[in-house]
């Protein structure tokens, strides 16, 4: 299916050139700012790519950019699909496929998510060590194409250790305030209610948001390093739920967008 007869790859392949990205950055909700970063090199609407899935939600532009970030070749992804538009898992992370097609091996996601660790506040940003799957659904069901990936994949350090000790390093130089935690990944699209909330901090998650999860599942099964992080758009800590809302997250997301891109940027600088 990805491979050469793949209508979006043979598209890409043929208006690219010799292009080959190193690290493929998909962006959360109200994030398509981390583009400003980017030397575009080609640019392609989603909707003028063959075959490819059209992005459905408010917040969320369809467009592709190829390009440089400090000399770094890089494929964005502004706007991604998600699970509760009707994708199948297949299709919502065809994106992935596709980035490591091209040659990307490094993955950076970034997504919106609400926080139930009571050390979190609203614009927080976190970066993400470890998830946990609440989909009812795994992009990996059904047949395996050995050349695609293994049958059964190692997830014990899905989220690269060395980019996670990095951003650290660099937040601290840019004193940029950062916490870490645990992203629970889920349909949507309700919020939780808040014994929901209270259900998935008692089952060790400090984030929860709709997004992400299908895509490093896939960048695993791909064998690609990834680097996850989230802000902290609302609060699912008693008292506080009354608050989040569509708009709520793209506000906050808005706001803080700038120290998560100067992190996100310094850190495929680096690497
Ligand atoms: N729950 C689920 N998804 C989200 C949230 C939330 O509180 N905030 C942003 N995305």
């Amino acid at each position: 299916m990805y491979e050469e007869q793949n209508p979006t790859l043979i598209y890409l392949k043929n208006n690219i050139g010799a292009f080959k990205p190193h690290w493929g950055i998909i962006l959360g909700s109200g994030m398509g700012d981390l583009v400003h970063h980017i030397t575009v090199v080609h640019s392609f609407e989603y909707n003028e790519l063959p075959d490819f899935p059209k992005s459905t939600v408010q917040g969320h532009q369809g467009r592709l950019l190829l390009g440089y970030i400090c000399n770094q070749p890089v494929i964005a992804f502004q706007g991604r699909f998600h699970y509760y538009e009707g994708y199948s898992m297949k299709t919502l992370t065809f994106p992935v496929r596709l980035m490591n097609s091209l040659g990307v091996q490094k993955m950076a996601v970034s997504n919106a998510s609400g926080g139930m660790n009571p050390d979190f506040k609203v614009g927080d940003l976190m970066l993400i060590t470890d998830h946990i799957n609440l989909f009812p659904d795994n992009p990996l069901i059904g047949p395996n194409d050995p050349h695609l990936g293994p049958r059964f994949v190692n997830m014990s350090k899905a989220y690269d250790v060395e980019f996670i000790a990095s951003a650290r390093s660099i937040a601290k130089q840019f004193s940029i305030p950062i916490k870490e935690g645990v992203y629970a990944g889920l349909t949507g699209p309700c919020f939780e209610t808040p014994a929901e909330y209270r259900y998935l901090w008692r089952i060790g998650a400090d984030a929860v948001g709709m997004s992400t999860v299908p895509e490093v599942i896939v960048a695993k099964h791909a064998g690609m390093r990834v680097f996850g992080i989230s802000i902290i758009t609302d609060l699912g800590i008693e008292g506080h739920t009354e608050d989040v809302s569509h708009e709520e997250v793209l506000k906050v997301a808005k706001l803080k967008e700038p120290e998560l891109s100067k992190l996100v940027v310094e850190l495929i600088s680096r690497h």
